[in-house]
């Protein structure tokens, strides 16, 4: 009886050692991927995170103002690199208010030191707003490449933004699901739980998508085109795969159907997609995107706003020819004829940089379109959008000092 319970009393002092404590403590659920924000549409919008390990997750969320948590229950999934995404969808969110949530894995609060909050959807009669649009970003730090600045320049803009567009090459060297934590989300912990972001497939993208760039976001319709309204804009988001376009017939069919229904009440139709048509920059003209200059025209098209080329330029508004309609006062359009074409692939990597060390200095007077380019500049750049009712405003601003590099606006 006495062995029985000295036998019991070591049990129990075992279990309860320090060590034991550390060991249990290890094996609660870590976060491996701080959350983001996806699919941000009408009343909803889904957070995702990501765990060693977890069997069950939800979110409590609240408006700022208010005391009251809410909770919402989420799935699990094993992911194709070992870890767990944790996946909640709210729904019935009030316009345009900012909420606060905390995570949970486990029903255990993951990193209960940081506050999350977001901006929930507009409202649809909101007319004035902001975002940010930046292409060509996780290229490895090792190789020159710049996501962690960017990220650090964004940061400070997470308040004033609502949603930010990433205009594809977003994981060099090819999309893969296991570089994408160490290639972006690593640096983007003061962004992405902020403000919910939109993406399209760049080439560099195009491997396997659908086991890998399909596995990390959660986009709407088909991933690879689809659109959305916010407050008084309609968004495209088109997939020009190696510069021919995904399915090109399809999504062309699809691209005219949806611009035919944008309702006349909708005050800005904004395309973004990776590859450029016409062009002043080191890459080609692609000839698939500029075959959609017609429908851009046709249809109204205010924006395109694509990366791909390692630099920033903006173009002065072109009709559905790809000829220059205003070259006047390319710092402020007044009702242009056309749509504006902005390449913005300056995000994490810079033409003449790193891994891609060729010399470039832009030379636009000896483009073969003259009058072409209104705008350039060849420094590592977002650009900062607002819409203030009929006017839009755009900033491209260096990630490196914040200095305004480009400035114009659209009246009509
Ligand atoms: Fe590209």
């Amino acid at each position: 009886m006495l062995r029985k319970i000295l036998f019991i009393l070591l049990l129990a002092d075992l279990l309860y050692s320090p060590s034991t404590i550390i060991a249990q403590k290890q094996d609660k659920p870590v976060i491996a991927r701080k959350p983001y924000l996806q699919s941000a549409i009408a009343d909803s919008l889904t957070i995702l995170w990501r765990t060693n390990e977890g069997s069950s997750c939800s979110v409590a969320y609240k408006s700022k103002s208010s005391t009251d948590w809410k909770y919402q229950k989420g799935q699990i999934r094993k992911t194709n690199t070992g870890l767990i995404e944790n996946e909640v969808v709210l729904h019935e969110l009030s316009p345009s208010t900012t909420y606060e949530y905390k995570i949970f894995t486990d029903n255990l609060s993951l990193a209960e030191s940081e506050t999350y909050y977001f901006k929930a959807p507009l409202a649809s009669n909101t007319k004035s707003f902001s975002f940010f649009a930046v292409g060509d970003i996780g290229e490895p730090i090792e190789e020159g490449g710049t996501p962690d600045k960017l990220a650090k320049a964004l940061a400070p803009y997470k308040d004033s933004v609502n949603f930010g567009l990433l205009l594809g090459d977003i994981i060099y060297p090819d999309g893969r699901s296991k570089d994408y934590d160490v290639n972006l989300f690593d640096h983007f912990g003061g962004v992405f739980p902020y403000v919910p972001v939109f993406t399209v497939l760049g080439n560099h993208d195009w491997h396997k998508p659908e086991n890998n760039y399909m596995k990390e976001w959660k986009l709407p319709g088909n991933e690879h085109y689809y659109s959305f309204d916010k407050g008084s804009a309609h968004f495209i988001a088109l997939d020009t795969k190696n510069g021919e376009m995904y399915d090109y017939k399809e999504q062309l069919e699809w691209l005219k159907q949806d611009l035919q229904k944008i309702p006349d009440t909708t005050q800005w139709r904004i395309v973004f997609l990776h590859h450029n048509g016409k062009s002043c920059t080191y890459k080609n003209d692609y000839e698939a995107v500029m075959s959609l200059y017609p429908l851009f025209e046709k249809y109204n098209v205010d924006l395109v706003l694509n990366g791909h080329a390692h630099t920033y330029e903006r173009l002065n508004p072109m009709d559905g020819k790809g000829n220059v309609t205003s070259s006047s006062n390319s710092i402020k359009y007044s009702s242009p004829k056309g749509f504006v074409s902005i390449t913005v692939g300056s995000g994490g990597k810079l033409r003449g940089v790193g891994t891609d060390p060729t010399p470039f200095s832009p030379d636009p007077e000896n483009c073969e379109y003259k009058g072409l380019v209104a705008a350039y500049a060849h420094k590592w750049a977002f650009l900062f959008l607002t819409i203030e009712g009929n006017q839009l405003k755009a900033e491209a601003i260096s990630t490196e000092n914040h200095k305004v590099l480009d400035s114009f606006s659209i009246e009509k």
